[in-house]
C-alpha cells in the first residue's frame, strides 16, 4: 500500500522544469496526484486490517495451530496482536475476536453481516436444510419451532421420562469401568431421541439409532467419497437415514397422528395453507440436525462434570447434600423429580454453570463476513471467517479471576454482561440449553447420593473428538457410595 505512492512522485520531480509547456497536462496531473494522496490517507483509515500474521502461503499458520495446544495459540497471539487479529487457518484467512463487545457485534447487533459457515462436507452429512446452515426467514422460521418445542414448558412434561432412562443407566455401572464419555453419549443421545420423536417410541427408533450410530463414525473422517472409506460409509447410512425418516414421516402425515417431540411441532406447522408446509427434507435434516447438536455436546460437559467432582471431594460431598435433602422430601413425599424440585439445587446448578465456563467445549465458531465489513476501525473482506473466542473469553482474568480455578461460588453473583456464552450469543444461540441443564440435573440428582467414581489410570490430560473431553474419554470405576446415608 505504502509503495505505491513513490513512483508517481519521482516522474513528477523530472518533470519540474517543463512545467510551464506541460501546464495543461500537469494540472492534470496534480489532480492525480491529489486523488492518490487522498486515496492513501483515506485507506489506511477504511481498509486497514486486523494485525496478525498470515503465516504461509495457502497453509497458513495451520501446523502451528496443530503443533501448538490450540489454547496457547490463540492466547499467545491475543497476548501480541490484542483482541481482534487476523490468521489464516485450514484454508481461510481469518479474524479471531476475543473481546466480548466484539464477540456481541457479530453474534448479535450486526449477526446480519456474519453468516454461519460450516465444511460443504459437514453440510451434506447433517442435511442442508438443518437450520444453523441458513439465515434469514427460512432460519427463523425453524428457529421458533425448535425453541418452541425446548422451552421449559415444554421439557418439563419429559422430567420422568428422562429420569426413567437415568435409572436403567445407573445400575449399569455398578461395579465395572466405565468410559464416561460412552456412556454419557448413550444417555444423552437416549434423551435426543425422546425430545426428537416424543415419549412413545416409534417402531423405526431403533433402525435410527442404529444408523446415526454410522453416520457419526464418519462425521470426523476426512470427506474422502471412495468405497471402504468412513466418510462413504458415513454418506451411505446418511442415505438410509433419510429413507427411514420419510417413511416415519409419511405415516405420521397419513395417520393424522403427528405425535410427539420436535417431530410432531415441525409436521403441525402449517402456517394455514397446506402449500406452506414443511418439507419432507427440511423435516428430516432438522430433525437429524438436532439430534447431532444436542447429544456430544451434553455428553462431553457431563464427562468434564464427573472429572471435577472427583477431583474436588469437599464440592462433591455438598452436592450430595443438597441432592440426598430434595432426595429424602421426594421418597417421603412417594411422587417422582419435579421441574419445581430441579428448580432447587442451586448449587448443583453451579457446578454445571463452572463446568460450562472452565471445559467451554465450543471453544469457538465459525461466521463468514457476507460483504466487505468495516469493523472496530478494521477492515474485514467479504469471505474472510470471524471467529469469535468462546473460550478466550471464558478464561480471561479480567472476567473470571484465576481463571483456570475450578470454582463454582465464582457464579454467586452473575458474570459481567456478554463474558459467558457457552450457549453462543444472538440468533444462532443454542435453543437446547434448558434442555442440557435439565438433564444434567437429573442425573447428578441420582448418581450423587447412591453412587462414587474412581479414574482408571493415572493420566490427566485433554484430548479433542472434536471437542475437549478428559483423556481416553474418562474411564471410571463406579461403586456404591460407603456411607449408608441414603434414605
Ligand atoms: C451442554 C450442551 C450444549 C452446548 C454447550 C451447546 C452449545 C451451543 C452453541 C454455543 C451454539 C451456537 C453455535 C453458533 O453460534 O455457531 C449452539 C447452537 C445450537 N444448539 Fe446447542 N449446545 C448444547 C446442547 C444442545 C441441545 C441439548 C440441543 C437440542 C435441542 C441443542 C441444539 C442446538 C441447535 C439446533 C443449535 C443451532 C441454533 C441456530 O443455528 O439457530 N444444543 N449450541
Ligand atoms: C433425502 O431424500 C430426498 C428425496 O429423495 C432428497 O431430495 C434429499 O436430497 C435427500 N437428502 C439427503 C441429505 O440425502
Ligand atoms: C459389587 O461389589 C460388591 C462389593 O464388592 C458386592 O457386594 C456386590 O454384590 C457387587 N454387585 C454386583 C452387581 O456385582
Ligand atoms: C469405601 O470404604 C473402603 C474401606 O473403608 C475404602 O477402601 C473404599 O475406597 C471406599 N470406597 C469409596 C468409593 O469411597
Amino acid at each position: 500500500m505504502q509503495l505505491s505512492l513513490s513512483p508517481p512522485f519521482a516522474f513528477a520531480s523530472s518533470r519540474y522544469s517543463q512545467v510551464v509547456f506541460l501546464m495543461v497536462p500537469g494540472v492534470l496531473f496534480c489532480c492525480f496526484l491529489l486523488l492518490l494522496v487522498f486515496l492513501q490517507w483515506h485507506r489506511p483509515k477504511d481498509k486497514r486490517l486486523p494485525p496478525g500474521s498470515m503465516g504461509w502461503p495457502y497453509i497458513g499458520e495451520t501446523l502451528k495451530l496443530y503443533a501448538e495446544n490450540p489454547n496457547s495459540f490463540f492466547f499467545n497471539r491475543q497476548k501480541r496482536f490484542g483482541d481482534i487479529f487476523k490468521t489464516h487457518i485450514l484454508g481461510c484467512p481469518c479474524v479471531m475476536i476475543s473481546s466480548p463487545e466484539a464477540a456481541r457485534i457479530v453474534l448479535v447487533t450486526r449477526a446480519h453481516l456474519f453468516k454461519p459457515t460450516y465444511p460443504t462436507s459437514k453440510e451434506k452429512m447433517i442435511g442442508p436444510e438443518a437450520l444453523f446452515f441458513h439465515q434469514g426467514a427460512y432460519h427463523s422460521r425453524l428457529k421458533k419451532l425448535v425453541q418452541a418445542s425446548f422451552l421449559p414448558s415444554a421439557i418439563r412434561g419429559s422430567i420422568s421420562e428422562i429420569e426413567q432412562i437415568v435409572l436403567r443407566f445407573l445400575p449399569s455401572w455398578k461395579n465395572t469401568t466405565i468410559n464416561a464419555l460412552q456412556e454419557m453419549k448413550r444417555y444423552a443421545f437416549d434423551v435426543a431421541m425422546i425430545s426428537a420423536f416424543g415419549e412413545k417410541q416409534d417402531l423405526e427408533t431403533e433402525g435410527i439409532k442404529h444408523l446415526y450410530h454410522s453416520l457419526e463414525k464418519g462425521y470426523n473422517s476426512m470427506p474422502l467419497d471412495l468405497p471402504g472409506t468412513p466418510f462413504h460409509k458415513a454418506m451411505k447410512a446418511r442415505k438410509l437415514l433419510n429413507e427411514t425418516l420419510r417413511k416415519l414421516i409419511q405415516k405420521r402425515r397419513q395417520s393424522r397422528r403427528q405425535g410427539g417431540g420436535l417431530l410432531g411441532v415441525l409436521l403441525g406447522d402449517t402456517d394455514n395453507e397446506k402449500l406452506n408446509q414443511l418439507s419432507d427434507s427440511q423435516i428430516a435434516d432438522n430433525i437429524i440436525g438436532v439430534i447431532f447438536a444436542a447429544h456430544d455436546t451434553t455428553a462431553s460437559v457431563l464427562t468434564w462434570i464427573l472429572k471435577y467432582l472427583h477431583d474436588n471431594e469437599d464440592l462433591l460431598e455438598a452436592v450430595t447434600r443438597e441432592q440426598e435433602g430434595i432426595r429424602s422430601k421426594i421418597v417421603e413425599a412417594n411422587r417422582g423429580l419435579t421441574w419445581d424440585d430441579t428448580r432447587r439445587m442451586p448449587l448443583t446448578s453451579r457446578v454445571i454453570q463452572e463446568t460450562l465456563r472452565t471445559a467451554s467445549i465450543l471453544s469457538f465458531t465459525f461466521r463468514e463476513a457476507v460483504e466487505d465489513v468495516e469493523f472496530e476501525g478494521y477492515f474485514i473482506p467479504k469471505g474472510w471467517k470471524v471467529l469469535p473466542l468462546f473460550r478466550s473469553i471464558h478464561h480471561c482474568a479480567d472476567f473470571f479471576p484465576q481463571p483456570e480455578r475450578f470454582d463454582p461460588s465464582r457464579f454467586e453473583v452473575p458474570p459481567k454482561p456478554n463474558t459467558y456464552m457457552p450457549f453462543g450469543n444472538g440468533v444462532h444461540s443454542c435453543p437446547g440449553s434448558e434442555l442440557a441443564k435439565l438433564e444434567m440435573l437429573i442425573l447428578l440428582h441420582h448418581l450423587t447420593p447412591t453412587y462414587r467414581w474412581q479414574t482408571v489410570g493415572v493420566e490427566d490430560g485433554i484430548q479433542y473428538g472434536p471437542f475437549p473431553v478428559p483423556k481416553w474419554g474418562l474411564p471410571l470405576r463406579v461403586g456404591r457410595k460407603n456411607k449408608s446415608a441414603t434414605p
